[in-house]
């Protein structure tokens, strides 16, 4: 798959074209790192979880001592509410010009987000509803607690848990599980024996999860 590096809307990204025989509305990943990650950190996950499929894979804007992320935060755990709108906004917004630029479906995009990108990926769940088709959340926390729950009835969601995590605690994920169910999210919860790293059993659970999702989209070659 070409890989063209880009800077769009004021992101650095790559972008994988799908591979040929894939339907023009087959849907398009979002790859989104954890902190410290950048646009190629999630690339051989993406590629691992389904591969042929087109690629979004965004640097975060917002640098925590050089770091990379994509929304600030005050202290660990901590988030700055603002900001979080703000870059959540951004993202929606890049994945729309994404879509003209790349030429893929917008209604047909599938977030694969890690720690930190699954935070923004959870914050667009609650925050930008139907901008997502579906999520697939690597240890993900709860970003915020909406005023009005959002519709997901037509988002389903993935997500992966290590019940030693240092950093989210299993009550955490409990309590995102819920509020994305009180959403109408059909939500997987995956829970693993690991901490805050990505297993490759999460690996395993989170490729079948999709396939069943991307049934309908097989390539026709
Ligand atoms: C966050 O800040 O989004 C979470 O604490 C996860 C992380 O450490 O990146």
């Amino acid at each position: 798959m070409e890989i063209v590096k880009h800077e769009l809307n004021g992101f650095i990204l790559n972008f994988l074209h799908a591979a040929p025989g894939r339907t023009a509305s087959s849907p398009t990943l979002l790859l989104l790192h954890g902190t410290g990650g950048d646009e190629n950190s999630l690339l051989d996950l993406g590629r691992m979880l389904a591969p042929g499929l087109a690629i979004l894979s965004p640097r975060g804007k917002v640098l925590e001592n050089g770091m990379p992320r994509f929304f600030r935060r005050l202290a660990e755990g901590v988030f700055d509410l603002p900001d979080l709108k703000l870059r959540t906004h951004e993202l929606a917004d890049l994945i729309a010009a994404a879509s003209v630029a790349y030429k893929f479906d917008p209604a047909q995009v599938i977030a694969v987000g890690y720690s930190n990108g699954a935070n923004i990926a959870a914050s667009m769940l609650l925050d930008h509803p139907g901008v997502l088709s579906a999520s697939l959340l690597f240890h993900p926390m709860v970003p915020f607690v909406p005023q009005t729950l959002p519709d997901l009835s037509k988002t389903p969601v993935f997500i992966s848990a290590g019940r030693h995590d240092p950093i989210v605690l299993a009550s955490e994920t409990e309590r995102l599980v819920a509020l994305l169910q009180q959403s109408g999210a059909e939500v997987a919860a995956h829970w693993y024996s690991g901490g805050h790293e990505v297993s490759h059993a999460e690996v395993r659970d989170a490729k079948a999860w999709l396939q069943t999702l991307l049934t309908p989209f097989q390539a026709t070659s």
